[in-house]
């Protein structure tokens, strides 16, 4: 075998994934893109905004001499200090460009910070529905991953986790805006888990992080305010990207913040640094860093987002689906009509409606529903959800 044997068994745990995905691909194939409602990808439908494009022009017309080389593995200090601005303005605290690290992506910040951190067999704790890289990425690092249950709304149930930290936890990773369920944790919530997890630090003498992927920060609706973890938690350290709020995926920027106040915080950013270059992504990309400092007061349009979530929420909920309505992020994770999620995924499938079964994310029974796609898609899709409804005859049944 020529992957390894650890790469082997990963690879073999998430080969129903692939084998879904690759039945969608032969439905695409046989029935045209245009007749097949894939609601499978947390790919955004939108374009960057135009003053990405207004910022991409200037630099092409008027290249900075020596735009395109290697630079200090922390990123730009112009970029870091617009970053640092930035999060100073939302929250009040002083950041520095001391306490930013320039990434490729969320998912580059997140295995800068858990190789940082892990030693072999250091616990990681996590909440199901979770962005189902996490395993891996703890993985990645030797690190033990925890798996800890939602509440039926998906917040964390902080008795359970209260019950779950030991000596060996190094790290909580939460996320807010979530992927998949698109829950959005509240004030209370995030200032009760602070305290928890201070209360654990003091009992086991160990410092214990706090790990906020923000990759959704902006893409929030309904008006509510996000409530940051910094006032709350001093070990705090957040891993978020400009993938979605400025559309840009495929371009890899993102960053580590470091609450001012985190102890041994200086050890940690070096240790972040180091890890950036040696993990061999060296620096994040250097004509995204030169744009994305001018952008950190935009955001795309979410306002179309939400929207999109109005349609098909209301539509879901008329057919009968039992849906906890996502307060931000582009995901819905309503409960599967059948126990059997895979089974009712590929149900989907028969009316050219592709998802993700809820098991991918750590809660079988559910299902995903990615929104962030063209109008037309998510106008297609309706005709197939209907029929699965009526197939298990949701209209006319309480469904538990
Ligand atoms: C919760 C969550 N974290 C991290 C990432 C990785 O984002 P990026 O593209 O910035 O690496 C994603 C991507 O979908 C995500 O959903």
């Amino acid at each position: 075998m020529s992957v390894s044997e650890k790469v082997g068994k990963s690879m073999a745990e998430g080969s129903w994934i692939r084998r879904m995905f690759e039945e969608a691909a032969a439905l695409k194939q046989r029935y045209g893109e245009e007749n097949v409602f894939d609601l499978s990808l947390g790919n955004p439908v939108m374009e960057p905004p135009p003053e990405f494009e207004r910022q991409l022009r200037t630099l092409a017309e008027n290249p900075i001499p020596g735009m395109h080389r290697y630079m200090e593995n922390a990123g730009y200090p112009e970029t870091r200090a617009a970053v640092a601005a930035q999060l100073s303005l939302e929250t009040g605290l002083k950041f520095t460009p001391g306490e930013i690290i320039m990434t490729c992506g969320a998912a580059g910040a997140l295995n800068v910070v858990l190789k940082t951190i892990l030693n072999r067999g250091d616990e990681v704790i996590i909440f199901a529905p979770y962005f189902a890289e996490y395993i891996d990425y703890i993985s990645n690092h030797d690190g033990v991953v925890k798996v800890l249950p939602t509440d039926e709304q998906f917040m964390p149930k902080l008795d359970v986790l209260e019950a779950a930290i030991g000596a060996k936890t190094k790290a909580v990773i939460i996320n807010s805006p979530n992927n998949p369920s698109g829950a959005v944790y509240h004030e209370d919530l995030v200032h009760r888990l602070g305290k928890l997890l201070h209360e654990k630090e003091v009992q086991y003498g160990i410092q214990l992080l706090l790990i906020s992927d923000e990759a959704y920060r902006k893409i929030i609706y309904d008006g509510l305010e996000y409530p940051p973890v910094w006032p709350h938690y001093s070990q705090s350290i957040i891993v978020t990207s400009h993938s979605k709020d400025l559309a840009l995926p495929g371009e890899r920027i993102g960053y580590i913040a470091v609450h001012p106040d985190c102890s041994q915080r200086e050890e940690l950013v070096d240790g972040f640094i180091y890890c950036n270059r040696t993990l061999g992504f060296v620096n994040a990309s250097a004509l995204m860093q030169h744009i994305v400092r001018h952008l950190q007061q935009v955001t795309v349009p979410v306002v179309d987002y939400q929207k999109k979530r109005d349609f098909l929420y209301d539509h879901l909920i008329g057919m009968g689906y039992s849906v906890i309505k996502p307060r931000g992020a582009f995901y819905m994770f309503p409960k599967s009509p059948l126990e059997d999620d895979v089974a009712f995924v590929r149900k989907l499938q028969q009316w050219r409606v592709l998802t993700v079964p809820g098991r991918g994310f750590g809660s079988p029974g559910y299902f995903r529903i990615s929104y962030c796609v063209d109008d037309r898609t998510l106008e297609g899709s309706l005709g197939g959800f209907q029929k699965a409804a009526q197939e298990f005859n949701y209209a006319s049944q309480e469904f538990g």
